[in-house]
């Protein structure tokens, strides 16, 4: 029976490629990408995507993988065993998921709660719950981001291969048969399909501006959950013989066709149903929440009876999309609370689930005083509600610079025998037990050395330039996030920097202890 228990970690291959690509489809998939998408000019932004995913993002995603694969340990321990002085970079990566998942939740319960009215809805007006009504509701919003939560930590709570990889593999593949199905209906609604059809991918080139490369980027990053230490911390618990490249096809592949789907199941059905928010003038209801929570409800009424049950599905949908998202983001920190306080993943899981929930209220109070109008407690920072705050410091600094990191640590700081040479550095990173197929071997040993970081430098002060001009607000914003990455570093070295901060192989001893002080009660 111990036998079983030996390993922690993805039992299989397609375990881990599911559990990763859970974490990577989310709500950036969902109504991040399609809007974006039609706003920057169709296929000509999808094209600039994909670059960004082939260039900038795929090489991320191999180095974050392989930097906890090769740690078999939490993100701190991982940047570690990189170089002793860089630990604070995994923990800045541990932080920033744990941060993410405070907002993240909220918009979790939000879909929750718009699953389950989808029965209630009355004709024309959309759902029975508005969002404006729900959201200026105070305590609905925190009531079912604490059970977004809750459904979150019953997963987690499970391990990795009896809880993350087993719900992975049961909820990805309904997600994917539910989204098919619904671009099918959407574009089968008859007249008006192919104007929705035209607003979304028909290329437009004048409309790719530099903003628009700027978010292909941004997006990449945050669709495939880059610069987050997630994962890292996922690639921890792969075993020898994962291979790495073949993965991170796959993640990157399904990743991007759920995207281009999530599009194809809304814009046809607003052309068909509700041609008028093509309009110049009402195209800013397309994106971001007012698009899933205001504008498809009021959709599914117009579909008639049948609009029922595609809302059922479509939220229920996200919802599974957002729970995979969300576990990736507590696992992280709970791996790291594991190791480092050798703490049973039971314990560690309700502190970190429970510190979530607690920050979350303020949150989903202040985005639903933005929205809402709800006047029993808003707080703003720097002008902003919580929820955008937190999200623009995570997009614009935080995650960039997550990503930096991760390939800088590669390229620059891993042990000199493997990097410096870049002609030598794939046989080098393969005696390290990363095997690449030797034409993207090569191609990802210049690459991570050279091209990513510099284009990720490159992007990122550009588009602060661009910025220049943006209210102060948005600069105490920038400011903010930095500290947090200061205080990280003061942390790592007042805290961290020499004391053990703990291997997969502490978790696993945790595990085994629990195991044996129960056959012994026995
Ligand atoms: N990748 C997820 C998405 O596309 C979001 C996410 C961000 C998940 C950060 C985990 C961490 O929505």
């Amino acid at each position: 029976m111990l036998e079983t228990k030996k390993k922690n970690g993805f039992a299989s291959g397609i375990g881990f490629i599911l559990a990763a690509a859970g974490s990577a489809v989310g709500l950036g998939n969902i109504w991040g990408f399609p809007y974006k998408t039609a706003k920057y000019g169709g296929a000509a932004f999808v094209l600039v995507y994909i670059l960004c995913v082939l260039f900038i993002g795929s090489i991320a995603l191999v180095a974050e993988i392989y930097l906890g694969k090769r740690a078999q340990a939490n993100t701190v321990t991982a940047y570690k065993k990189v170089k002793k002085g860089f630990g604070w970079a995994g923990l800045l990566v541990c932080l920033i998921p744990v941060f993410i998942a405070c907002y993240y939740s909220v918009l979790g319960g939000w879909t929750l709660r718009f699953t389950m009215n989808s029965f209630q809805s009355i004709p024309e007006a959309g759902n029975a719950v508005t969002m404006g009504s729900f959201t200026a509701n105070s305590y609905e919003p925190v009531m079912y981001t604490i059970i977004f939560m809750a459904l979150a930590a019953l997963i987690i709570m499970g391990g990795i291969k009896g809880g993350i990889e087993k719900a992975s593999k049961v909820l990805m593949p309904i997600l994917f048969l539910i989204i098919v199905a619904i671009a099918i209906y959407s574009l089968t609604l008859g007249p008006g399909v192919e104007k929705g059809l035209e607003f979304y991918l028909v290329p437009k080139f004048e409309n790719l501006t530099f903003d628009g490369v700027i978010a292909a980027m941004g997006q990449a990053f945050y669709s495939l959950s880059l610069g987050m230490g997630i994962m890292v911390a996922y690639g921890s618990y792969t075993s020898k013989e994962i291979k790495i490249g073949k993965s991170i096809a796959m993640i990157s592949v399904f990743d991007t066709m759920v995207a281009i789907l999530a599009g194809l199941a809304i814009f046809p059905a607003v052309g068909a149903l509700a041609p008028e928010l093509f309009a110049p003038d009402n195209s800013g209801s397309l994106g971001g929440v007012g698009l899933v929570y205001s504008v498809l409800p009021m959709i599914f009424g117009r579909m008639g009876d049948i609009g029922q049950f595609v809302s059922f599905f479509f939220f229920a949908m996200i919802v599974i999309a957002a729970v995979t998202s969300v576990i990736s983001l507590v696992e992280t920190g709970v791996q790291f609370v594991i190791q480092k306080f050798k703490a049973p993943r039971k314990i560690a899981t309700l502190a970190v689930c429970g510190l979530c929930c607690l920050v979350s209220i303020p949150v989903a109070w202040s985005i639903g005083g933005e929205i809402g109008g709800g006047t029993w407690a808003t707080f703003k920072v720097f002008g902003y509600d919580l929820l955008t705050f937190m999200d623009e410091m995570t997009n614009v600094v935080l995650m960039p610079l997550g990503a930096f990191c991760s390939c800088f640590a590669i390229g620059w700081l891993m042990d000199e025998k493997v990097t410096a040479n870049p002609f030598k550095t794939l046989d080098n990173l393969k005696k390290d037990g990363l095997e690449l197929h030797p034409v993207f071997g090569n191609i990802f040993a210049v690459m991570i050395k050279y091209v990513t970081p510099l284009l990720i430098l490159v992007i990122e002060v550009a588009g602060l330039i661009t910025n220049i001009n943006k209210s102060v607000n948005f600069w105490f914003t920038i400011g903010f996030a930095l500290l947090l990455a200061v205080i990280s570093i003061v942390v790592y070295f007042i805290a961290f920097y020499k004391r053990d901060t703990g291997t997969n192989a502490d978790e696993l001893a945790i595990g085994v202890k629990t195991e044996e002080k129960v056959e012994a009660n026995a």
